[in-house]
């Protein structure tokens, strides 16, 4: 069974004569730990659907299964329950949280879905993915000197 599925998913921006099709009937299946990268030119639509897929936005039409669950049928709260426990989305420009710390970062959605161990895990992953030297910096990223 695919762990991510869509069928004929479309999505429109605006409406009347500045209405912008970014998708247009996009069905797609990928299995469990199959690897697939999106990709194509600026303006062809990546973002919106990793966005739909990432049940961050809703789509016009067509239809999202995750795990199974088919994403227009859950409501507010399932979605965010979704979110949290399904999927990981890395953004382009990251969304860290700046005040707190790269193991802060990591530990806190762990936290939300009431995991015990939520330290010792960030802590874990972190070091799996060669951080350990990093745990305790903040985002840099938006850091500019003033003058
Ligand atoms: N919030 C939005 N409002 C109006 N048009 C949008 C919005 N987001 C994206 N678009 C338009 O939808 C199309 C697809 O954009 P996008 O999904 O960002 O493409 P990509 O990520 O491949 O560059 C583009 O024509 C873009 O201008
Ligand atoms: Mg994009």
């Amino acid at each position: 069974m695919p762990i991510l599925k869509t069928e004929n998913l479309s999505k429109t921006y605006g409406s009347g004569a500045t209405a912008v099709t970014a998708l247009n009937r996009v069905s797609l299946s990928i299995e469990p730990a199959e690897f697939v990268a999106i990709m194509g030119p600026s303006g062809c639509g990546k973002s919106t659907l990793l966005h739909l897929l990432g049940g961050l936005d809703k789509p016009g039409e067509g239809r999202i299964w995750l795990d199974g669950a088919d994403l227009s049928t859950l409501n507010d709260t399932a979605l965010t329950t979704t979110r949290r426990q399904k999927i990981g989305f890395v953004f382009q420009f990251f969304n860290l949280i700046p005040v707190l710390t790269a193991h802060e970062n990591v530990a806190l959605p762990l936290a939300l879905n009431g995991a015990k161990d939520a330290q010792r895990r960030a802590h874990d992953w972190l070091g799996r993915v060669g951080l350990a030297e990093r745990m305790n910096n903040r985002d840099g990223s938006g850091v500019r000197s003033r003058k």
